[in-house]
This record gives structure tokens, sequence and C-alpha cells, in this order.
């Protein structure tokens, strides 16, 4: 981790992923100088505590506050209205980190000035529990301490990564942005499945998502790839070979992936404009 912060943080929107991150700076240490936080919604509950200071509107933040950091954590849709009156932050040495979905660099730029110091990430759901990863990209202005700043602050709810190129960041939105999603989705299938198949539903449903989830966290901890992880468990004319045949055959799920990926990644294409 990249030391702590010497000034305070700015954190604007504390919903779902706003108070993840906040609860996971405070558990690092690495806000140490403060939270400010700007929420129409004020914050209780976790979230709430004596270096944190909440106010619910912009206009209400200390006069002199110098914040090292402002984190936009509000929805997109809300992000054109929300950035334009933190442009006063805008200075050598203030880094605005954004974790809005589909909004380009470019975007703040024009709503905070070209000399605004700008890092846009990508996180996903799993950083509720401190399991996410995020993809990050940095404008020009950043400094290379700014982005490994932005770096430790995003791996307060999980793996984070920096990238050059910004164009990344849809097909990272196509696959671990929206990931979660399709791994859902391959527990309900193999619920039903396994129901079609005479389980009880609830037996059913109970061994797709335990399956789902102690298979992701066996890869992730074993030395192996999940190719040979699938191989060992494939004995040539056995149950599990039988079932590949059919996932792994034209048209099958690598295929069916490839194009909802592709899909997805348009898509983001499409909504950053
Ligand atoms: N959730 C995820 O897994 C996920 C994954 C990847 C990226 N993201 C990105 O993370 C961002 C936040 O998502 P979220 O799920 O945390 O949304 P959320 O729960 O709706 O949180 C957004 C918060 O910002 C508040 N807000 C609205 N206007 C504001 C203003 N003017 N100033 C300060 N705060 C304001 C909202 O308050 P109100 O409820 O009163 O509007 C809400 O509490 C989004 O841009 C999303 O694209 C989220």
């Amino acid at each position: 981790m990249t030391g702590v912060l010497d000034r305070p943080l700015l954190l604007v929107g504390c919903g779902k992923m706003g108070s993840a991150l906040l609860a996971g700076w405070r558990e690092s240490g690495i806000v140490a100088a403060g939270v400010h936080v700007v929420e129409p919604m004020g914050v209780g509950g976790v979230a709430a505590g004596a270096d944190v200071r909440a106010v619910t509107r912009v206009d209400d933040l200390p006069k002199g506050l110098d914040p090292e950091v402002v984190v936009f954590a509000v929805k997109p849709q809300q992000m054109a209205e929300v950035a334009p009156p933190y442009r006063r932050f805008v200075k050598s040495g203030t880094l605005f980190l954004s974790i809005a979905a589909g909004t380009p660099i470019r975007f703040f730029e024009e709503k905070l000035g070209r000399d605004a110091a700008i890092v846009r990430a990508m996180p996903n759901t799993p950083a509720a529990i401190g399991r996410g990863i995020t993809v990050a990209c940095p404008n020009p202005r950043a400094t290379a301490a700014q982005s490994a700043l932005a770096k430790s602050l995003l791996e307060a709810v999980g793996e984070a990564l920096i990238v050059g190129d910004e164009a990344l960041l849809d097909p990272v939105t196509a696959l671990s942005g929206s990931g979660p999603a399709y791994v859902f989705l391959l527990i309900e299938a193999m619920t039903d499945a396994g129901a079609a198949a005479g389980l009880p539903r609830e037996l059913a449903a109970r061994l797709a998502l335990v399956t789902v989830a102690g298979a992701g966290q066996l890869a992730l901890e074993s030395a192996d790839p999940p190719a040979t992880l699938r191989e060992n468990v494939t004995s040539p004319g056995g149950t599990t070979f039988a079932a590949l045949q059919v996932l792994m055959a034209k048209n099958g799920m690598a295929d069916l992936m490839k194009q909802a990926i592709a899909a997805a990644t348009r898509r983001s294409r499409e909504l950053a404009g």
C-alpha cells in the first residue's frame, strides 16, 4: 500500500460502492487525515464515526477544505450535475478518482478543466465484501504517485490494476464489471438443470451455489490454470467428459461467452458516447 493520505479525502456519494470503499479505507488506515462525505441521504450506521464528517450538500463543506483526493461514487447519470461544483478543488496535488461506470475521462476534463488529475476506475460488485477487482486508468495530468495512491484506495475493496489505455475499460466493463451477473446466471442455470435432472430444487440450488463458489476459490488458490483443473476432473468416457462434450461443442459455452462479452463491450462504447 502507498502510505497514508496527508490531507483529507472527500467522498462524493456514499451509496453501496461508496460505503464499501469507506469501510475498507478506515480498516486499512489509509485515510488517517479524515474523510468528508457529501451524500444527500446523510451517512449512518457503520459509515458514521468521529473520522467522518458528512454533509448533504457540496455547499455545506468546510470553506477551507483542501482534499488530497476527491472520489466520485455517484451514479453515472447523476455525474453531469454532481461534478462541476468540485472544480474548485482542482489544484496541483488534488486527485479526482471516479468509479462511475462508462463515464470517460474526457467527461471529467470537460467538467473540471484540463488541469485536473483524474483516474477513472471500473470496480465490480464483490467489492461489497472486499473481493472486487478494479481496473483503473489515469489521465496525463495524474502523476505516477497519484496513480499509485488511486490503486491503494481501490485495493481497500479487493484487487486493483492500473492500465494506460482507457479503451481497455470497455472490455473490462464487459468482463469483470458485468461478470458477476454471468456467474449468478451460471448458478441459476445449474440449479434449474439439477432440478430438471430430478434433484429437489433446494438441494440443487445449494449444490450449484457452493460448487461455483468452491471451484472459484480453488481456481484462485491453485498454482494450476483453470484448464488444468478442468482436465484433472475429466476422465475419458466419464461423467464430466459427457457434460463437457455438450458445453464445449461448437456454439457452446465458449462461443456464447465471446458473443456476450462482445455485446457488452459494444454497449459500453455506445454508453460512453
Ligand atoms: N454497485 C456496483 O457494483 C458498481 C460496480 C461498478 C461501478 N459502480 C459505479 O459506482 C457508482 C456508484 O454506484 P452505487 O451502486 O454505489 O450507487 P448508489 O448506491 O446509488 O450510490 C450513489 C449515491 O450517490 C448519492 N448522490 C446522488 N446525488 C448526489 C450528490 N449530488 N452528491 C453526493 N451524493 C449524491 C446517491 O444518493 P440518492 O440515493 O439520494 O440519489 C447515492 O446514495 C456508479 O457510478 C456505478 O456505475 C458500481
